[in-house]
C-alpha cells in the first residue's frame, strides 16, 4: 500500500522534481551512458547474426495469460499441430492473372462476394481443430508467434535458444503479408474458388466516411439500404445475416458505424474527443498516415529494425533491442480502438486489442491486408523529403533479412517454408490491390496546421532524468550534420539520402500495459490537448499489451511488472526532417527540444509505473 501510494505522488512530482535534478552531473552522465550504449551496440554486431528460421516445429509453450488474484498461472495453449506430411518449401505462383484484393466498403452491396465470404469463413470455423486450416488455428498461428510460444531457430534448424517473436521489428511486414496470404489461399480453396481475395479494411481512405467505419461485412447484419432484398433463412425478405463473422466478436460497442476509427484514437481522451466533428477526424486521421508513412523514407523507419539470431526482445540481461517501423506503430491503433478497451466481464480481453486473441476476429485479416497494401504503396511514394529528395524508398537488402525463414499451413494443410525475399513482391504472389489512388493522394498531400510554436529556448526546462512519466516531458536533443560514418549500414547512396530522426533508446515497456505517445518537436508546452496535427508533431508509438488486461479491479492486483521478462526493451525512433523543414530549422547544428506527451490509458495495466525508463535520447540517420 505505502509503495503505490510512494508511486503515484512521484508521478505527479516528476516535473517539479526534475528542476531540481538539472545538474551537471547528470546531463553528463546521460551522455556517457548514451555513448556506453553505442559502444556496445557495435561491439554486439558480432559476425554470428544469423537469418532466423521462424518455425513453429519443436518446443512450445502455452502463452501466459495475467495473473488474477485467484490464480498465478494462467496460460492459453496456441501450440500448432506438427506437420503430417514432409515440410515443403513454398515455390512462387505461375501468374497468369492478379488476385484482385477490393475495400470492404465497396463491397458491402455485392451479394455474391458476401455470400462467398461468410460461406467460406464458416466453411474455415466448421475445420476440426486438428486441422491447421480451421479458424481455431489460424488464429493460433498468431498468438503463437506473437506471444513467444517458440523458440527461435537458425536455419539449420537448430534453436538458438531466445523465444521466437515476429513484431517489434522488419519480419512484421513480411509475415503478417504470408499469414493473410495463406488465409486467404485456405479460405479460396474451401470454396472452390482460387480468385477469391480477402477484403481490406481502407481505414486509411478519408474520401470515402464509410471506409474508416467497421465495415460492414464485419457486422451481424448487412445494412446497406442498397442491400437487394433476397429470400434466405432469416425470412422471404429479410436481411443477410453474416453467420459466423459476428458470433462471439467482442468488440467495443461504442465504436460501431457510423462511427469512424480515429487513427490518433486515445482512449483517455474519448470523452473530450466524442464532440469530434467528422471534418475533424478526417484532417486528423490524414496528417496520422502522413506522419507515420509518407514521412518515412528508409527501410529502417517504415519496416522496423532488424531481427537475426542474435535478436531476443524479452529478456533482461543482455538484451537486445525491437524496434517497430512507422507502418507497425500506426497498425496498432486500430486494434485498440476495435478492442473492449476496459471491460470487467472480459477479464483477459479476448478481441482485437490484445494480440494473444486478436486472430479470432476476422476483422484482423481485413486490418492486415490494408497495412500490407500500404507496404506496396509506401514503395512507390516520392522522396521530397531528405536534402537529396531522389531517395528510392525500398525494403532492406540485408541478407539476414532476406534469407529470413517462416513457416506456415497452406490449403492443403501443408506446412511451407516461405523465404522473406519471396514475400516482398505482392504481383509475384499472385495478387495485387484495387487502386486508391484519389484516397491515397490525400495523405501523401496532406499539409499539417501550420502554427508554429513560440517560446526562447533558453526558457525550456529539460528533463536529464530519461524517463517519460505521466505529464508532458521535454528534452533536449543534439543534432549535428551527417558524415560519411552515418551512412554505414543505410540504403542511402550519400549523405543528402539520409533521413534524419530522434531515437529514444532502450524503453522498457511493460509487456502487459498499453503505452502511447506522442512526440513534438520544438513545443515545450504541448499538451494531451494538443492537436496532433500540428508543424511540431513527428508521430506516435503505441504499444498493445500483448497479453492482457486493461481491467480495473485486477489492475490494483497486479504484481508482476517487476519480473525482467515482463518488460520489452524497444528503440522507438521518430522522423523529423519534415517536422524541422516546417519549423524553419535548417542549421543542422541547431540542438531542439523533443517534448513526449504520454497517452496511457487511465486505470489501465500498469498506471501503477513510475515512468518508463530509457537509456538515451539520439539523433539518428537512417
Ligand atoms: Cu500481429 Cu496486427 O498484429
Amino acid at each position: 500500500m505505502g509503495e503505490r501510494a510512494m508511486d503515484k505522488e512521484s508521478w505527479g512530482r516528476s516535473r517539479a522534481s526534475l528542476r531540481i535534478t538539472a545538474t551537471g552531473r547528470k546531463l553528463l552522465w546521460a551522455s556517457y551512458m548514451c555513448s556506453i550504449v553505442l559502444v556496445l551496440q557495435y561491439l554486439a554486431q558480432p559476425a554470428s547474426a544469423d537469418p532466423v528460421l521462424a518455425s513453429s516445429v519443436g518446443f512450445c509453450k502455452p502463452v501466459r495469460l495475467e495473473a488474477t488474484a485467484e490464480e498465478k498461472n494462467r496460460s492459453v495453449q496456441c501450440c500448432l499441430p506438427a506437420p503430417r506430411r514432409a515440410i515443403k518449401r513454398f515455390k512462387l505462383p505461375h501468374v497468369h492473372h492478379l488476385r484482385v484484393r477490393r475495400p470492404a466498403h465497396e463491397l458491402a452491396n455485392d451479394v455474391e462476394y458476401v455470400n462467398k465470404y461468410n460461406l467460406a469463413y464458416e466453411r474455415m470455423n466448421a475445420l476440426p481443430a486438428d486441422d491447421p486450416r480451421s479458424f481455431l488455428r489460424q488464429w493460433h498461428t498468431h498468438c503463437s508467434f506473437c506471444k513467444e510460444a517458440y523458440l527461435q531457430r537458425r536455419l539449420n534448424t537448430s534453436t538458438t535458444g531466445y523465444p521466437l517473436q515476429l513484431h517489434y521489428s522488419w519480419t512484421f511486414l513480411p509475415w503478417h503479408r504470408m499469414l493473410i496470404y495463406f488465409h486467404e489461399k485456405i479460405l479460396g480453396s474451401l470454396i472452390n474458388d482460387p480468385d477469391f481475395t480477402l477484403p481490406f479494411w481502407n481505414w486509411d481512405n478519408q474520401l470515402d466516411a464509410t471506409a474508416g467505419q467497421i465495415p460492414q461485412i464485419f457486422l451481424p447484419y448487412q445494412q446497406s439500404n442498397r442491400w437487394p432484398r433476397q429470400r434466405g433463412r432469416h425470412g422471404r425478405y429479410g436481411k443477410i445475416r453474416n453467420t459466423f463473422l459476428y458470433e462471439g466478436k467482442r468488440r467495443n460497442p461504442n465504436h460501431m458505424p457510423p462511427k469512424v476509427l480515429p487513427l490518433t484514437f486515445d482512449a483517455s481522451l474519448e470523452k473530450e474527443r466524442a464532440n469530434w466533428t467528422h471534418d475533424q477526424i478526417r484532417h486528423a486521421n490524414l496528417g496520422q498516415v502522413y506522419e507515420m508513412v509518407y514521412n518515412k523514407v528508409s527501410a529502417r523507419e517504415y519496416l522496423g529494425g532488424p531481427y537475426d539470431t542474435n535478436s531476443n526482445f524479452t529478456e533482461a540481461v543482455n538484451v537486445t533491442v525491437g524496434e517497430s517501423g512507422g507502418s507497425e506503430s500506426l497498425h496498432n491503433t486500430a486494434h485498440e480502438w476495435v478492442g473492449m478497451l476496459n471491460n470487467t466481464a472480459y477479464p483477459d480481453n479476448e478481441d482485437m486489442g490484445v494480440f494473444t486473441y486478436a486472430g479470432r476476429d476476422p476483422i484482423f485479416y481485413s486490418h492486415h491486408a490494408n497495412v500490407d497494401r500500404l507496404w506496396n504503396v509506401w514503395k512507390a511514394l516520392p522522396d521530397k523529403i531528405t536534402p537529396d529528395g531522389h531517395r528510392v524508398r525500398k525494403d532492406y537488402d540485408d541478407y539476414d533479412f532476406l534469407e529470413t525463414e517462416f513457416t506456415f499451413y497452406d490449403e492443403n494443410a501443408d506446412m511451407v517454408i516461405v523465404k522473406v525475399k519471396d514475400t516482398l513482391e505482392s504481383n509475384k504472389l499472385g495478387y495485387t490491390y484495387q487502386p486508391m489512388v484519389e484516397a491515397d493522394s490525400l495523405w501523401i498531400n496532406h499539409k499539417p496546421n501550420g502554427t508554429k510554436p513560440s517560446y526562447k529556448r533558453s526558457d525550456v526546462r529539460v528533463s536529464t532524468s530519461n524517463a517519460i512519466g505521466r505529464h508532458p516531458t521535454s528534452f533536449k536533443l543534439r543534432r549535428h550534420a551527417p558524415t560519411a560514418a552515418d551512412l554505414r549500414g543505410t540504403q542511402a547512396q550519400n549523405v543528402q539520402q539520409l533521413s534524419e530522426g530522434v531515437v529514444f533508446e532502450h524503453v522498457r515497456v511493460p509487456e502487459l500495459m498499453y503505452v502511447r505517445f506522442d512526440v513534438f518537436l520544438d513545443s515545450p508546452s504541448a499538451t494531451a490537448e494538443t492537436d496532433e496535427d500540428e508543424s511540431a508533431y513527428v508521430g506516435t508509438f503505441t504499444h498493445l499489451p500483448s497479453g492482457v488486461t486493461t481491467v480495473t479491479d485486477l489492475g490494483q492486483k497486479m504484481v508482476h511488472v517487476e519480473d525482467d521478462d515482463m518488460y520489452r526493451t524497444l528503440n522507438i525512433r521518430f522522423s523529423t526532417s519534415l517536422a524541422l523543414k516546417r519549423l524553419g530549422v535548417t542549421d543542422w547544428n541547431t540542438d531542439v527540444t523533443v517534448t513526449v506527451v504520454p497517452r496511457f490509458r487511465p486505470h489501465g495495466y500498469g498506471w501503477n509505473i513510475k515512468a518508463l525508463t530509457f537509456s538515451c535520447l539520439r539523433q539518428e540517420f537512417t
